[in-house]
């Protein structure tokens, strides 16, 4: 069984509104385990490194802007094609198209303030999950439960 490990943030609209939780429970429903969680502020440096790829792009300085305007909450997650199943449990970018039953979809309207962030790629996971945590800030442990969620 190969397990997966990805990167979420519950950016500053989900914080402000009030959506932690929902937004964190959603990703624990679906069975995913939460071996890293901390609230945060994310500086300028950290921001222009995390959407590095972005730069150059139209809406980079309101996407810097918007990340770091207000605390996150940063986790790292992990499962069995962790990667994907956050993906799909996020919905798609821009809101107004995200499927209901997504967490865009179901909770966020706009493509400047859709809620969260999933890591999109195995390598992109691994440099996030560096980049927003130590080594010793992330728990491995045993769930008894895994064995009714995975095979
Ligand atoms: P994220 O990285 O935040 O998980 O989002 P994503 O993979 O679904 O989308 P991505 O293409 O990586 O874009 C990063 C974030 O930039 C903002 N954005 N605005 N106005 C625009 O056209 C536009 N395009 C992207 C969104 O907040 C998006 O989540
Ligand atoms: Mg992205």
């Amino acid at each position: 069984m190969s397990l997966e490990r990805t990167l979420i943030i519950v950016k500053p609209d989900g914080v402000q509104r009030g959506l932690t939780g929902e937004i964190i429970k959603r990703f624990e429903q679906r069975g995913l385990k939460f071996v890293g969680m901390k609230l945060m502020h994310i500086s300028t440096e950290l921001a222009n490194k995390h959407y590095g790829i972005h730069q150059g792009k139209p809406f980079f300085e309101g996407l810097v802007k918007y990340i770091t305007s207000s605390p996150v909450v940063v986790a790292v997650l992990e499962g069995k094609k962790a990667i994907e199943v956050v993906r799909n449990t996020m919905g798609s970018t821009n809101p107004v198209s995200a499927p209901l039953g997504t967490i865009r979809g179901d909770l966020a309207v706009e493509i400047g303030r859709n809620l969260v962030h999933g890591s999109d790629s195995p390598e992109n996971a691994a440099i996030e999950i560096n980049l927003f945590f130590k080594p010793e800030e992330l728990v491995s442990y045993e769930r008894d439960t895994d064995k009714w969620i995975m095979e």
